[in-house]
């Protein structure tokens, strides 16, 4: 079973649209997420894993150890005792070997299923919807011949919330722990009695036979989670923790004869009670809304009916898109995983992974408005608070707030903000929003800045002045000023730092009299600058005004076509003094991927043949087995001048990595130019789940990572930072939009498609529309208008 030369671990079972774990020794943690609202978990296939409320950082609930040895320590284990035998139905932490094991990841569920000695356990693991709370189903089943008497034990180690302090303040944190036990329930109250109105709760819907809450009397001070004392004596300490490490754990005493069967119902919890409805007594917790979940998971038929209702939302969303080709691969990718990603990236931004710790970052700016591109026909009232949301954090002056923390929705003070790109992707996520749905209302939306009430001005005005940040900062070159960096977060060109101990992305050392300008945001201005003069025609906007972004966005095309091309490709930046960045005049990073990307979506100077020599650039110089690099020559040293870009040794990161984000900005460039064979094969390069190398890849093969190693790695095609990424939206709109063609319009669909597959099928939802396409490609690149009409449409398009 734990084979390490093996290279397949698992594999897609599109039925279920699930990916089964059939090897627990994965390369990495295979993870999966649960949660639909405001509750959610992080779930490896080992059970690992956390959950928290709203916020990753200050509603953490469970504890979690991202730097512990071994990786994936600590989540929700079930430990079974039979005969002299521990063992976990995932396997760890015990790592007993199993005679069978099985991990099913699917649609907001996990469901884990471990065998052993005529024993089985089977493990669903689901977050329902309309609760705050993780249901566990466990059924045991005696599968062998004989009698069986065992002990089940649950356990979770609770997190004092947050999960920073969590993890620092110790000469606080090991006294304060507080729990209750009451029935069947242990409930985690540590800070309830003063600040706090939430708590959390851990019960089961039968009568327990034992029961701790303090870590150390469960595992015993000198073991690991392997190895709980409690649970190698067969008895349960009846502990109640006060301070140290507060934990959950039920024992119950079973026996099944031989075909029979047991379920166990689990219920873990999060409840907020009003300030004045805290106590029932003096220190006695108001349990009323805890007993209604228990309540609401009591019975098999209660968890069949909510898991159902989990089911039924998933095929309602996934019903919006379904494309059926000759290519697996790319069904099971457009259909189901890739719109999984992107509804989990919408959720999460880029907060909590088995990279992104929680802790660190809130929800971006630019991050939050891409991942709106993947979720706009999906669930599209999120997206437009969000868009609210999103805008309410900006300042008068068109810049904002690089991030937010999700709980308060303020800007973070912390980072600040000066990102020069961040304004404009707001217009490109209102434009997406607005084009799927048709909700032009939203433009008059009243939206404050930095959230103050009274600072209100339309939606429409914070596009506006989004436009106007670019313009008025642009550099020497009349391009725009790059400011502490554009969307690569480390291309640093005002920064100079040579303290280890300051931060890349916030330190401005130098920044009075700065040159450094920037193509990628050139690019992003012109095209979505152009799709913006487009949004104020639709509204009829006053014509002085959309003539002058369209001319704006004119002078930028020229800018661009006489500083921002370097003879074969569009350069990358200017740097503080004015020299060039991605030139073949640099001895090192002489082509970039970013301003490829942009400069031909953007279509700048297409007609004079600049877009079709970039894009060959892009198959010369950046595309390898794995992908293409964000820059070639890689560099091999320190520059101050550039910042964290040559921090990261050769093919990692932004350091010539393949950043997968900016993969399908060429894939439209190319798309946009004709070349479906091109932008195919970079697509397939960096979709999951045509890799075949899963041991290389090392990270889940069916969810698309930040980045892979590019080819001045020491391992290339090992992909790192997987799930919470840009790439997500980003792919989706390069497959959907741009290879297969449906573009959503503001009065209907644009059915254009460039991929070599010859004929496939499309049912998309779209409003109140439902669009069944059958598109035969004939090579000519034609396209095709449908004018949006409520009802039922099939179609069949030769193209
Ligand atoms: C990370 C950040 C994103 C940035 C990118 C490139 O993915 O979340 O904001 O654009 O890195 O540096
Ligand atoms: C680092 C990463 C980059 C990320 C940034 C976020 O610079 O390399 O990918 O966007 O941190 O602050």
């Amino acid at each position: 079973m734990r084979d390490l030369t093996m290279n397949t671990f698992g594999h897609f079972d599109d039925s279920g649209r699930e990916y089964v774990i059939t090897n627990p020794a994965t390369p990495w943690p295979w993870i999966n997420y649960m949660g639909t609202e405001d509750f959610f978990s992080l779930i490896s296939n080992t059970a690992g894993g956390y959950c928290f409320c709203k916020d990753a950082k200050f509603r953490r609930i469970l504890r979690y150890r991202y730097n512990g040895v071994p990786m994936d320590a600590g989540g929700r284990y079930y430990y079974i005792k039979d005969g002299d035998t521990v063992w976990n139905p995932g396997w760890k932490p015990c790592k007993t070997e199993l005679d069978a094991y099985e991990c099913r990841h699917g649609m907001g569920y996990t469901r884990v299923t471990g065998e052993k000695d005529g024993l089985k356990a089977d493990v669903l693991f689901f977050v329902p919807i309309g609760h705050r709370c993780e249901v566990h189903r466990v059924r045991l089943t005696n599968t062998g011949n004989v009698r069986k008497s065992f002990q089940l034990y649950s356990f979770v180690e609770w997190c004092l919330w947050n999960a920073s302090t969590d993890m620092e303040n110790f000469q606080r944190n090991l006294s304060t722990g507080q729990v209750e036990i009451d029935g069947n329930v242990l409930y985690h109250k540590t800070e309830y009695r003063e600040r706090r109105d939430h708590y959390a709760f851990f019960g089961v819907n039968r009568k327990f036979d034992g029961f701790d809450t303090d870590r150390e009397t469960f595992i015993g001070l000198y073991n690991g989670f392997e190895a709980p004392q409690q649970v190698f004596a067969g008895t349960s300490g009846n502990s109640v923790a006060h301070g140290w490490s507060p934990i959950a754990s039920h024992r119950f005493d079973l026996t099944l004869e031989p075909g029979a069967s047991e379920e166990l119902i689990f219920v873990l919890g999060y409840v907020e009670n009003a300030p004045e409805e805290k106590f029932v007594a003096p220190g006695v917790i108001n349990k009323a809304k805890a007993q209604v979940m228990m309540r609401a998971f009591a019975t098999g038929a209660q968890v069949d009916a909510a898991f159902a209702a989990l089911k039924a939302y998933w095929d309602d969303l996934l019903g919006r898109f379904i494309v059926a080709s000759d290519v697996p691969e790319l069904d099971r990718t457009v259909n189901v995983w890739n719109q999984y990603q992107c509804m989990i990236t919408f959720f999460f931004s880029r907060s909590a992974s088995y990279f992104e710790s929680g802790i660190g970052r809130g929800m971006g700016f630019r991050d939050s408005n891409q991942d709106l591109a993947g979720i706009v026909h999906l669930i599209p009232d999120r997206a437009r608070q969000r868009i609210i949301d999103i805008a309410s954090t900006q300042f008068p002056d068109g810049g904002c707030y690089h991030q937010y923390q999700p709980l308060t929705k303020r800007g973070n003070n912390d980072i600040g903000g000066g990102f020069n790109d961040d304004p404009l992707w707001l217009i490109f996520g209102t434009v997406a929003y607005i084009r799927e749905t048709g909700d032009f209302g939203i433009l008059d939306e009243p939206v404050p800045f930095d959230n103050k009430p009274g600072t209100e001005v339309s939606l429409l005005e914070h596009l506006k002045i989004s436009f106007a940040h670019v313009t008025d900062n642009l550099g020497p070159h009349g391009l725009p000023l790059i400011g502490r960096a554009d969307w690569n977060d480390c291309l640093n060109l005002n920064c100079f730092s040579d303290n280890p101990d300051e931060s890349f992305q916030t330190t401005e050392n130098k920044t009075e009299g700065s040159k450094a300008e920037s193509l990628m945001i050139a690019g992003l201005f012109v095209a979505e600058g152009r799709d913006f003069a487009e949004l104020l025609e639709r509204i009829d906007a006053d014509k002085a005004y959309v003539d002058k972004v369209r001319a704006d966005v004119a002078a930028m095309e020229e800018a661009v076509k006489k500083y921002g091309w370097d003879g074969e490709w569009f350069l990358r930046a200017y740097d503080y003094y004015g020299r060039k960045i991605g030139s073949d005049e640099c001895e090192e990073g002489k082509v970039f991927i970013e301003s490829q990307g942009w400069c031909t979506m953007a279509r700048i100077g297409a007609e004079e043949g600049l877009c079709d020599k970039a894009l060959d650039s892009c198959v010369n110089y950046l595309e390898c087995e794995h992908g293409m690099v964000l820059n070639t020559p890689a560099y091999t040293h320190y520059i101050k001048d550039y910042g964290e870009i040559s921090s990261y040794p050769e093919g990692y990161k932004e350091n010539a990595g393949i950043f997968c984000h900016n993969n399908p900005w060429v894939i439209i460039g190319e798309a946009m130019a004709g070349r479906a064979e091109d932008a195919w094969r970079h697509y397939k390069k960096i979709t999951p789940a045509f890799t075949k190398d899963q041991a290389l890849r090392k990270v889940e093969p069916y969810v698309f990572c930040q980045m892979v190693a590019g080819k001045d790695a020491e391992k290339p095609g090992e992909g790192k930072n997987s799930w919470l990424t840009g790439t997500a939206a980003w792919t989706w709109k390069a497959v959907s939009e741009a290879l297969l063609g449906i573009k959503p319009q503001y009065d209907g669909l644009l059915v254009e498609p460039c991929i070599p597959i010859g004929t496939y099928r499309i049912r998309r939802r779209f409003r109140d529309a439902e669009y069944d396409l059958t598109i035969r490609q004939t090579g000519k690149g034609g396209k095709a208008f449908i004018p949006y009409k409520p009802g039922k449409q099939v179609l069949d398009l030769t193209l």
